[in-house]
């Protein structure tokens, strides 16, 4: 399927030009608090400047055929950091039962509970488990009726990601810093206040239906948010050593990532870090490539993928047929001791990818000496690559949905702060032999 949504308008819509004041008032003059986070009123299109101003900037060039890391200019990074952010505050699925969905991720991925909203709350409309595991935080949410925005985005995804949501110090400046810069609105600015304090939520768009939201915290001392009960159950499965989240992957359609690319760098002040071509991620049938990137502190980074020309249908593609659209596609978590939380996770029934053996021959020529034994390593499936800076040992979940779509990777650096170039191949034989039994390659 070819995604030929005009790149242009991706940037161009700017922001509706009232106060943040105004919009919420009429928000919540109308809307009960669980609609806060989904319904505000869309943007207007003002196109003409924002997209000459964003047109000129563009250039779709396929000039780096080589990995490259750039060195991090301090100095410029001080100058461009408009939106300074403090790492990933939480992430967002919408899912089909949002019961069964956040036991599972207590019971396979050691998650934790913490938080919850629905009815009982004061949310008539839908219902939020929240998950703690280390820093990682889980939001699980599900509606309780149809025809509302989170009805129709499971309908068309399946179950998925819906925010990758930013811990900052000021949504409000946040919100009006990217929207300036042509971030299409989501939410704009809105303060919840209850017994424990104050957050500060805004929202934009970014690929597909997928949105940031920023969250400032600073102000509350409660467990989640206002709206939230502390959730408290007898069924507490102990944790998974899983830390905090590493990075999250978009998977962009044909011809869209270095527009996303740009998007990131003049929307959100992001570097792009690592470029990898389609000779650099391919196999004998199929290919994708592939941009890092980064924020100034290098706390939040989002590779964004997009398909590339092979023999078969690259995996890329299969996600975004499935997905019926642009999303995340995979989640990084970080683990302090990779093969005891993969041995954990195994044991309590996350499925990963199976790599050939033969990947082992001559594992330790490749990336010379690691303080792992090999065997452990070997029976797990744990992938081990390096870079100038150190190693870094990871895994791939199998899709954690029946769509083949959103996927786990378990990772754990040991210095390297690469992403596993020299794994690609091993890594994407193992997805393409699973795509091969679904019928999709
Ligand atoms: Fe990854």
């Amino acid at each position: 399927m070819v995604f030929l949504r005009p790149l242009i308008l991706l940037y161009s819509t700017s922001v509706r030009r009232r106060g943040p004041d105004t919009i919420l008032r009429e928000t919540n003059a109308k809307l009960t608090p669980s609609y806060i986070l989904h319904d505000t009123p869309l943007c207007t299109a003002e196109r003409g400047r924002a997209a000459k101003r964003i047109r000129g900037k563009l250039s779709i060039t396929k000039k780096n055929y080589m990995p490259v890391t750039e060195p991090i200019n301090k100095k410029n990074i001080a100058q461009q950091d408009f939106l300074p952010l403090q790492g990933t505050d939480y992430i967002e699925f919408y899912v089909g039962n949002a019961k069964q969905a956040a036991h599972f991720y207590k019971t396979a991925f050691g998650f934790q509970s913490l938080a919850y909203a629905g009815p009982e709350t004061g949310m008539k409309d839908k219902v939020s488990y929240v998950l703690q595991q280390n820093k990682l935080i889980f939001v699980l949410t599900t509606p309780l009726r149809t025809g509302n925005a989170i009805a129709d985005h499971i309908y068309k995804h399946g179950d998925g990601i819906k925010v990758l949501a930013l811990k900052v110090d000021d949504a409000t400046a946040a919100w009006k810093t990217t929207a300036d810069r042509g971030a299409k609105e989501w939410l704009a600015p809105v303060k919840l206040n209850d017994e424990s304090g104050e957050v500060v939520l805004s929202g934009i768009k970014t690929y597909g239906e997928t949105v940031h939201v920023f969250v400032e915290r600073k102000n509350y001392k409660g467990v989640f948010m206002p709206g939230y009960r502390e959730w408290k159950t007898a069924y507490n499965p102990p944790t998974a050593g899983l830390q905090y989240v590493d990075h999250c992957v978009g998977n962009v359609g044909w011809n869209q990532m270095n527009p996303w690319v740009k998007f990131y760098e003049d929307v959100m002040g992001f570097r792009n870090i690592l470029t990898f071509d389609d000779k650099d991620i391919s196999t004998e049938y199929s290919a994708l490539m592939s941009k890092v990137m980064s924020n100034g502190n290098g706390f939040v980074k989002f590779p964004i993928n997009e398909p590339a020309e092979g023999k078969k249908k690259s995996q890329v593609e299969e996600y975004l047929d499935f997905y019926d659209g642009e999303g995340c596609q995979h989640v990084a978590l970080a683990t302090n001791n990779i093969v005891e939380t993969v041995t954990d996770l195994r044991n309590r029934g996350v499925e990963f990818l199976k790599i050939p053996n033969s990947y082992y021959d001559d594992l330790l020529k490749r990336v010379g000496h690691i303080d792992e034994d090999l065997a452990p390593l070997q029976e797990l499936g744990i992938l081990v690559d390096r870079d100038e800076e150190g190693y870094l040992l990871q895994i791939f979940s199998k899709p954690v949905e029946d769509r083949p779509t959103l996927f786990f990777e378990i990772i754990q650096r040991k210095g390297a702060k690469s992403f596993g170039k020299g794994n690609f191949k091993a890594l994407f034989e193992a997805i393409e032999s699973e795509q091969e039994a679904r019928g999709n390659l």
